[in-house]
């Protein structure tokens, strides 16, 4: 049997592994630095306590194990006052879908809805306006040199297909987006205290907001999603108060959870489109391959490359002995590049066809929102190559120095 203490220098490669994953540089391109980490074993201790883990059918098996939870209310209060987990934006987010466990998560996640095929295709009439005037705005700036694809479309696609949903005033969409951006921090691997601090002062601006408009919503019931969640959960809460803040903290989510993440997917997919000219010849050629793009995407650099979650009870995880409360950290984009799962990982492929991935997680907190990231990314990439002659890429783009959440910080596109 194996045990918790590392070889130091094996805790010395990973604490550089890490620290330069976390910069820039590391960013751009980190699959080399998650091959390194995977030669530490598919299981090694985490610098900083806990593990990671880089193996896909290890990652995948943990997300449907009932022994690993979320981190929730209870565990963070466990670790004490002066951690990370005790900051006003962490407690905010323990009240959220993705940190609750059974039962509660389960009488939740049943009350919030599922994207059927109805809503979807409901909402696919409203994409498709979006993104045609999108890339009408995108045409014209490329008629004049080059353009941002991420400002122009990957950021704007995600708020305007929520908002629209939501039936949020577009007025506040920017500030929304932008206070999004902010929140972010407190769900990364090792937030600084000042990063903490944006966290923080973000929920409180999101908390007010939707408070406020769950009250006035109140008053204008409709036939919107936050309308019907108010009706659910006033049959399901006797306590205004108490429907009111659950409402809230769907509502909280459901805009956090999806707007950085699909403008990533966005804008990942387009980079993977433009940097080579065959991909878009392929796909202008033959557009039933969108999906296959879309998901090989997902596979090949999802928007989160970590997902993480804490031991039920002691046990042992990949010969090491784990205590129940340790932390594992699933390192889902190194475990997209474990080559006993995909080989040749490292070449982009929508030929393999992926039909599985953790790109959306798995287990019981598989992302709410898949469908509508799928609608999004497949509506864009299929307009774009039919409506646009061939984009090519201007510079390769810089990423936000962060682990969890990728988040390319522009995408500097021009006419072939
Ligand atoms: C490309 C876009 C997206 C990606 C990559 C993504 C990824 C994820 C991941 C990895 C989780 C699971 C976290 C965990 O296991 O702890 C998750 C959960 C969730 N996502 Fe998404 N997401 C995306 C878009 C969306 C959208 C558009 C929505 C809503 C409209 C959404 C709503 C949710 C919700 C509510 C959960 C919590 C589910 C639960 O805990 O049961 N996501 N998402």
């Amino acid at each position: 049997m194996g045990s918790a203490t590392t070889p130091s220098t094996d805790r010395r490669t990973a604490v550089a592994l890490f620290s330069r994953l976390r910069t820039p540089q590391g960013q751009a391109d980190p699959f080399p630095l998650y091959e390194k980490l995977r030669s530490l074993g598919e299981v090694s201790p985490a610098p900083w306590g806990g593990f990671v883990v880089t193996g896909y059918d290890l990652c995948a098996a943990l997300l449907r194990d009932g022994d690993w939870l979320e981190p929730d209310k209870e565990w963070r209060a466990r670790q004490g006052p002066r951690t990370r987990w005790s900051a006003p934006s962490s407690r905010e987010i323990s009240n959220t879908m993705p940190a609750l466990n059974p039962p509660e998560h389960t009488r939740v996640r049943r009350a919030a809805g599922s994207f059927d095929r109805t809503t979807i295709q409901e909402l696919g009439r409203t994409v498709e306006g979006i993104v045609d005037g999108l890339l009408d705005s995108l045409a014209e700036r490329l008629r004049e040199g080059e353009a941002d694809f991420s400002a122009l479309v990957s950021e704007q696609l995600p708020i305007a297909t929520i908002g629209s949903w939501l039936a949020l005033p577009a007025a506040d969409w920017d500030r929304l987006r932008d206070l999004t951006h902010e929140q972010v921090f407190t769900q990364e691997l090792l937030p600084s205290a000042s990063q903490l601090a944006r966290s923080d002062t973000a929920l409180m601006e999101l908390r007010a907001y939707f408070l406020d408009l769950i009250r006035h919503r109140r008053t204008h019931l409709g036939d919107d999603p936050v309308s019907r969640w108010i009706r659910t959960w006033d049959a399901m809460e006797a306590d205004r108060d108490k429907a009111d803040e659950g409402v809230y903290f769907l509502a909280l989510f459901v805009l956090l959870a999806a707007l950085e993440t699909t403008s990533t997917l966005l804008s990942a997919m387009v980079l993977r489109l433009v940097e080579r000219p065959e991909r878009w010849d392929l796909l202008a050629g033959s557009p039933d391959l969108v999906p296959a793009f879309v998901e090989e995407t997902l596979r090949y650099d999802p928007p989160t490359h970590v997902i993480s979650r804490v031991a039920a009870k002691d046990g042992l995880l990949g010969g090491f002995e784990v205590r129940a409360d340790d932390m594992v950290h699933l390192m889902v984009g190194a475990a997209h590049h474990d080559p006993a799962r995909f080989p040749g990982p490292e070449r982009f492929d929508p030929s393999r066809n992926v039909t599985q991935h953790l790109g959306f997680s798995g287990g019981i907190h598989y992302c709410l929102g898949a469908p509508l990231a799928r609608l999004e990314a497949q509506t864009l990439l299929r307009h774009l190559v039919r409506r646009l002659p061939r984009l090519t890429l201007v510079r390769r783009p810089p990423m936000a120095p962060r682990v969890v959440f990728r988040r390319l910080l522009s995408l500097d596109v021009a006419l072939a």
